[in-house]
């Protein structure tokens, strides 16, 4: 065989162990390096990175910290060149300002960094010599690279609540042109060639909850927004540099957050959206499959503790082809169509799900699941809330229906080999503690410090439909806990892991897993395991982040060559600032957020 034998797609990599160490390890055989890292410039007449003299404008035109998502795109058909895609979840000010003390005693210049360095960035690579290696393009100007940020760049709505009177402010009286993009989780990369990108935990950005309209307080609350102090802990106070972040005077600023995101590589200079169709909550991220009737559907997640999984299915068909007409139509599929929640019910008796992670007599933890329509349209499906209110609140509308509450959804994909759907549910530490909703057959235990990982099978492979079945293929944690499970795999032969956050596939199918947060005291890194035959639940760990980083991305690409994994917050650890930092990868200095690409050094296919 030509490369290390096996079947083809057969995970031969020998697993490396767990550990601590300060940089990227990857398998014998396989070699790493950085292709990007935070500060870089990616646009002309911008200086590389002086922490002493940084600036919002040399920000706004280098790439931006905390690296989370990452897609790939292949740029003309030689596959010598490619579009990195990735966003900038967030900052770690204590690690990128020297002497840094308190948010407070930032400067406005230093807050406004750190909105340029939030966003995404697309930048324009080249495979290195023939290998799986890859890097930024060098020279002047190149015409795809492009920074969103905070600062400036503008949004437009799209969908049944785009310019509702929920979504006005001073600032933007049609309702129709949101600023920025803020902490921007995983996403997905569209049959059509756009990326989207998760709205996440965009509560910490607002001061002024205490003093906004009683009728939103509810709201606000349920989306993590305080509504009893003035100034919340830890509160990043962009106020200071922009006022729209004080919901005492703009209270419809945090509903323009929270959104998917689409945008545009191919098209440097079009507009990125917001797609209200697809619901406001803490998005995690957004995956596209085309059903069998060429209506698509996304699969999303929403990252908190006892929320919920949702689907969206396209009002319109996909159009296959790539011509411009059908780019141009697809490119309209998620401005409408059908919001659902999902409950998931189990098939064993409650009184067998102790808590514990003990399995069930029946030998599984599965059942069947419902997605539940919220709206079709601008027509609500929820009693009392108007279509824009259910797309705007979207979480009160899965309370309304009783969602099932889950243990933080984080990244949900399907295979495009079986239709299948994975979701990383990360942990939920609070399950079943005080009052809170107990073990249930799908987030069956207690205090979940580690996470597990959910199948979904549509009924007849139908991703349009209404009903599925669901099982727990991998509850994660330390192989030997009795309360973990690898698909009935021999557990001595799997690596330990915990609190999965992102998912991907190779062309063979395999899932990849990156986690963040590693409850087991070893470092974050990526899995990867067969999901169909024998060799399910077979997990080994293919690499490690530095301490403090979680893995993101993680991306491989279409030839199975090259996997790109985002090194977000190396170092990230309590006390440690930029002038003591707790890591100096990946340059020897001070820790900075990259992106690594790591490819097999004999040519062959990752994970082989
Ligand atoms: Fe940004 Fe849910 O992780
Ligand atoms: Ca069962
Ligand atoms: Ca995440
Ligand atoms: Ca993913």
């Amino acid at each position: 065989p030509r490369h290390g034998g096996g079947r083809a797609g057969a995970l031969t990599f020998k697993p490396i162990p767990p550990n601590v160490l300060d940089t990227v390890i990857v398998p014998n055989g396989y070699d790493s390096a950085v292709v990007i890292r935070w500060g870089d410039p990616i646009l002309p007449g911008v200086p590389r990175l002086d922490v002493h003299r940084q600036s919002a404008r040399h920000q706004s035109g280098q790439f931006g910290y905390n690296n989370d998502f990452l897609g790939v795109l292949p740029l003309g058909r030689d596959g010598r060149r490619a579009l990195l895609v990735a966003n900038h979840e967030y900052t770690n000010e204590e690690l990128m300002f020297p002497g840094f003390t308190t948010q407070e005693a930032l400067s406005v210049e230093q807050v406004r960094v750190a909105m340029a360095a939030h966003g995404m960035s697309v930048v324009e690579l080249e495979r290195v010599d023939g290998t799986g290696q890859w890097r930024p393009v060098g020279g002047r100007h190149r015409p795809y690279n492009k920074r969103i940020t905070m600062l400036d760049t503008p949004f437009r709505f799209t969908g049944p609540a785009a310019g509702h009177a929920l979504l006005r402010t001073a600032a933007d009286p049609r309702g129709l042109t949101p600023i920025g993009t803020l902490n921007n989780c995983a996403g997905g990369v569209t049959p059509w060639g756009t990326v989207l990108s998760g709205e996440e935990n965009f509560n910490q950005y607002f001061v002024g909850g205490d003093a906004a309209p009683a009728a939103l307080k509810p709201s606000l609350a349920r989306y993590g927004i305080s509504t009893t102090a003035r100034v919340p802990e830890e509160s990043r106070r962009w106020d200071r540099a922009q006022e729209r972040f004080d919901l005492a005077k703009h209270p419809h600023e945090a509903h323009r957050f929270g959104w998917i995101v689409e945008v545009d590589p191919y098209d440097p200079g079009s507009r990125p959206r917001k797609h209200t169709a697809m619901g406001r909550f803490k998005h995690e991220g957004a995956n596209v499959i085309v059903a069998r009737n060429g209506q698509v559907a996304a699969y999303m997640g929403d990252d908190e503790r006892f929320d919920y999984l949702y689907k969206f299915v396209s009002a319109k068909k996909f159009v296959p082809g790539g011509s411009a007409a059908a780019r141009r139509h697809n490119l309209t599929l998620l401005e409408s169509g059908t919001l659902y929640v999902a409950k998931l019910t189990g098939d064993s008796p409650a009184a067998e799900i102790d808590g514990t992670g003990k399995l069930p007599s029946d030998g599984a933890f599965d059942g069947r699941g419902t997605w539940i329509k919220l709206v079709s349209g601008d027509r609500s499906h929820v009693p009392g809330m108007t279509a824009a209110e259910v797309l705007t609140f979207a979480r009160l509308a899965g309370d309304a229906v009783g969602a099932t509450k889950m243990d933080r959804p984080e990244d949900v994909q399907p295979s495009l080999r079986t239709g299948k759907i994975y979701a990383a549910l990360t942990n939920n530490t609070n399950r079943g503690a005080e009052a809170n909703a107990g073990p249930d057959e799908a987030n069956p235990r207690r205090e979940n410090k580690h996470g597990q990982i959910l199948e979904i099978v549509e009924d007849r492979g139908d991703h349009t439909g209404e009903s599925f079945t669901w099982s727990l293929p991998i509850v994660c944690g330390d192989p030997a806990d009795a309360s973990t499970y690898f698909a009935g795999y021999d557990k001595s032969a799997v690596s330990p892991i915990s609190c999965p956050d992102n998912v991907a596939f190779d062309s063979a199918g395999n899932l990849w897993i990156s986690t963040d947060g590693n409850a087991l005291g070893s470092n974050d890194g990526l899995f990867a395991t067969a999901i169909e035959g024998p060799e399910r639940g077979h997990l080994k760990q293919f690499l490690t982040v530095p301490p403090g980083a979680e893995t993101c991305g993680p991306f491989i690409t279409g030839d199975d060559r090259s996997v790109f994994t985002a090194v977000q917050h190396p170092g990230e650890i309590d006390g440690a600032t930029l002038d003591e930092p707790a890591s100096t990868w990946p340059d020897g200095d001070f820790a900075k957020p990259a992106v690594v690409v790591t490819w097999r050094l004999d040519g062959g296919p990752i994970g082989s």
